[in-house]
């Protein structure tokens, strides 16, 4: 979700506003992906390098994150969509861990489709800390190294469970990848779209799951 902070320029507002409108693209292609049937859905929403942004700002990302977990803790259970944070969510303000610990345990058990919400997430981290935990797990004598598959290591990833995504869609025209998912993206389809992130609607989602409909997919293989 890239763009906030243009779409608020080009406008002459403030990048807050950009954020509050962004927020409101994240309620749309929710909902739009719950319409496609889609299983997961996963919102890079605040990564590691966000965290060298103006102090100010952050506390403005993390007040819409408060608002938008409290305004969907309800209506996500009634749609039966379970909730999953990816991250180093020790990072985050005590008020909004509280929340995602709270709306994850109480959707755990729901099936129809997961959000996923990487917040203060990035790929490196990830990788470095799967790495340590079975470098631990080594010296501990409970894996050896020739057990050591990518089947392996992808179970220490955050995305243990989750399965690698088949469509990126990455807004604000920038072809770049920015540290997200960079184990789980090896053979998914990239979408790059023009338009800011709030300027991104359901339509939008809609016309780039059209473009992913006309890939051939073929990971490597004829
Ligand atoms: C994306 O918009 C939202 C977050 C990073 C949370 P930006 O804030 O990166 O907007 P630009 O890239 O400055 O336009
Ligand atoms: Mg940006």
């Amino acid at each position: 979700m890239d763009g906030n902070g243009r779409w608020a320029k080009e406008r002459g507002l403030p990048r807050a506003e950009g954020h509050r409108a962004g927020a409101d693209s994240v309620r749309e292609v929710m909902d739009a992906c719950k319409e496609l049937g889609v299983k997961y859905l996963t919102l890079y929403a605040f990564s590691s390098e966000n965290w060298n942004r103006p102090e100010a700002e952050i506390e403005a990302l993390m007040a819409l994150l408060d608002r938008f977990l409290d305004e969907k803790a309800e209506e996500l259970d009634k749609q039966n969509v379970r909730l999953q944070a990816i991250g180093q969510i020790d990072r985050l303000p005590a008020s909004t861990r509280e929340r995602l610990t709270r709306i994850q345990e109480h959707t755990k058990g729901n099936d129809s489709m997961t959000l996923v919400l990487a917040l203060s997430y990035g790929a490196r981290e990830e990788i470095t800390a799967a790495a340590r935990s079975i470098a631990e797990a080594a010296i501990a004598g409970t894996i050896s190294p020739e057990e050591i598959t990518p089947e392996l290591f992808a179970r220490h990833l955050y995305t243990a469970d989750i399965p690698d995504p088949d469509l990126l869609i990455r807004t604000s025209g920038e072809m770049r990848i920015s540290n997200f998912l960079l184990w789980q993206i090896s053979y998914s389809e990239i979408v790059i779209v023009k338009k800011m992130w709030p300027d991104f609607r359901q339509g939008d989602l809609f016309a780039a799951v059209e473009e992913y409909k006309r890939r051939h997919r073929r990971f490597g293989a004829l």
